[in-house]
């Protein structure tokens, strides 16, 4: 596990941006994870950027992403695939039809698992943080769930969400998730970062021990993962 720490959110997302050129660049059928939420944005700015200088090509890569919520359409304004189109899709040249979201009306969990194995399973994943420590939607349980399944969400998640729909009432109580196998699976890992509300998640992900009430500790038993923290995310350290 690397720590590596920044000083603010746009270096993290030109050191995030410079490792998924690199990475893209690899092979043909690159297969990238992708997270939604505030922190992954200044990121996909970065990647919007670098596609339109024609510095990075994305015509060949395959996505998948973390996690969507159950009950709202890919056209709710809300869902993570409306999310995806706005923030990153609709700016660079991705074949759409190589992108994944989880369909939160189907909640395909089953089907999304063997169809990420069928691609060759992803090279690399970007991972945010919840404040209570989930990676994609993996809650704090008592045990880790492995495959993509459908979680319900913490009420700390629920609360730290609302910020993005009209009410609180209006944020809905599961999610369909990638499972902790799924994103152990993984090939390489980038977790970022930000903001003090992340700093005990983050000491703790880090420094506590593997438990799966801190659902991202399971990433030091990763063989290649960096954190990518600001100076607040990292104050806990
Ligand atoms: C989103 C996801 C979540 C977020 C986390 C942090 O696809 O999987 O784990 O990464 O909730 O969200 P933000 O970045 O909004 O603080």
């Amino acid at each position: 596990m690397q720590v590596l720490v920044y000083k603010d959110a746009a270096t993290i997302a030109k050191a995030a941006a410079a490792i998924f050129a690199g990475e893209i660049a690899k092979k043909d059928g690159y297969v990238i994870g992708l997270a939604t939420g505030s922190t992954p944005v200044p990121t996909y700015q970065e990647l919007i950027k670098m596609n339109k200088e024609g510095v990075l090509d994305f015509s060949k890569v395959i996505s998948y992403n973390l996690d969507e919520y159950v009950g709202l359409e890919p056209t709710h304004p809300c869902s993570y695939r409306y999310f995806m189109n706005e923030q990153l899709f609709d700016h660079i040249n991705i074949d759409k039809n190589n992108t994944h979201v989880p369909n939160g009306i189907t909640c395909n969990a089953e089907e999304y698992e063997e169809a990420i194995k069928a691609a060759g399973g992803v090279d690399l994943q970007l991972l945010g943080i919840g404040s209570d420590g989930h990676i994609g939607f993996n809650e704090p349980a008592e045990d880790f769930v492995y495959p993509t399944n459908i979680v319900k969400l913490t009420d700390q998640t629920i609360d730290d969400n609302a910020r993005f729909f009209n009410s609180r009432d209006e944020v809905p109580t599961s999610a369909i998730s990638m499972g902790i196998g799924t994103i152990m699976s993984a090939k390489r890992i980038i977790l970022i970062a930000t903001g003090k509300n992340k700093a005990k998640a983050i000491a703790a992900a880090i420094k506590g021990p593997v438990n799966p009430a801190m659902p991202a500790s399971i990433l030091q038993m990763h063989q290649n993962v960096q954190f990518l923290l600001d100076e607040d995310a990292a104050s806990e350290l």
